[in-house]
């Protein structure tokens, strides 16, 4: 969070479902989860100036989003009566298994809190992961989103996060699980190196992995890319389309981002983001 020329700014890191567990669906639809949840240091940017509420987006993937009432930058404004303008800088795939809309709003919500606003008091409300993405700091996230532990901060991974370029529907891939009541997650133990990390989250998995692969055939592939490039660990994101590999080094990571920057797809090496508390 920074002030500068009168704009309070905020990162909106991209959200990375490290494992993803379906564990149950609520009478109302909606699926329990149990998932470990990281943040990249790439992502979206929210400024936010004191005036009537209005929005602005601009960035490489300003295109796919609308500035309509509906967009969660300002449902996230008026849940609190925020007034600002908001200028939405769009880094980031949109609809791709990352956060998003929900990241986006989350930083809103935490601009508006510097100005002095309270937060919402049921911020899952806007999206399942606005709850985990306020906090944009590792944690395991359980119930529908709503329940977020904070974890201690994880080592240094070098990551690639890719895209195929296509949009998946979340309630679609849901709709596609063919088992909802999986297991949780193992106990979370405190990960010294990137190693015990890779090794814990092979015993874990991304539900929604195998739904959205059926839907989305090229998430199959860019997972297979990942590997081929060299990555110790790959997985999808939240409902996709994004993946992530986990790489030995900065340079390999490097290597493979540009490697997979193939015509159409969209693809980014990163580090975690760095804690809140160090910004
Ligand atoms: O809350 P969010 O907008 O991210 O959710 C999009 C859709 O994904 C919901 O309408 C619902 O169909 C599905 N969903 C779910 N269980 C969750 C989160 C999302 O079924 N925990």
């Amino acid at each position: 969070m920074s002030l500068a020329d009168g704009a309070w700014i905020e990162p909106a890191p991209a959200k990375l479902n490290l494992a993803l567990h379906v564990t149950g669906r609520r009478a109302d639809g909606y699926h329990l989860l149990d998932s470990l949840v990281a943040f990249a240091a790439v992502g979206d940017e929210v400024a936010l100036t004191p005036g009537p509420l209005a929005l602005q987006i601009d960035g490489p993937f300003a295109a796919g989003l609308g500035t309509d009432e509906d967009n969660l930058c300002l449902r996230a404004a008026r849940m609190v009566g925020g007034q600002a303008r908001i200028r939405l800088t769009k880094n980031l795939p949109v609809a791709s298994g990352i956060g998003g809309g929900s990241a986006d709003a989350a930083a809103v919500l935490r601009a508006l809190k510097r100005m002095g606003l309270e937060l919402p008091p049921a911020p899952e409300r806007l999206g399942a992961d606005v709850p985990v993405c306020l906090a944009s700091r590792p944690a395991r996230m359980e119930g529908v989103g709503e329940i977020v532990t904070p974890l201690p901060p994880l080592p240094r991974l070098h990551l690639v996060l890719v895209n195929p370029g296509i949009a998946v529907a979340t309630p679609r891939v849901f709709a596609a699980l063919a088992r909802k009541d999986n297991p949780p997650l193992p106990p979370v133990p405190r990960f010294a190196r990137a190693s015990d990390l890779t090794a814990w989250l092979a015993q874990t998995r991304n539900d929604l992995e195998a739904p959205a692969i059926a839907l989305a055939p090229q998430v199959r592939e860019v997972l297979d890319a990942l590997q081929a490039q060299g990555a110790g660990f790959a997985r999808m994101s939240g409902s996709g389309a994004t993946c992530f590999g986990i790489f030995a080094t900065a340079g390999a990571a490097a290597e493979a981002a540009a490697a997979l920057g193939r015509p159409g797809w969209w693809a980014v090496a990163s580090e975690l983001a760095p804690d809140p508390a160090a910004r």
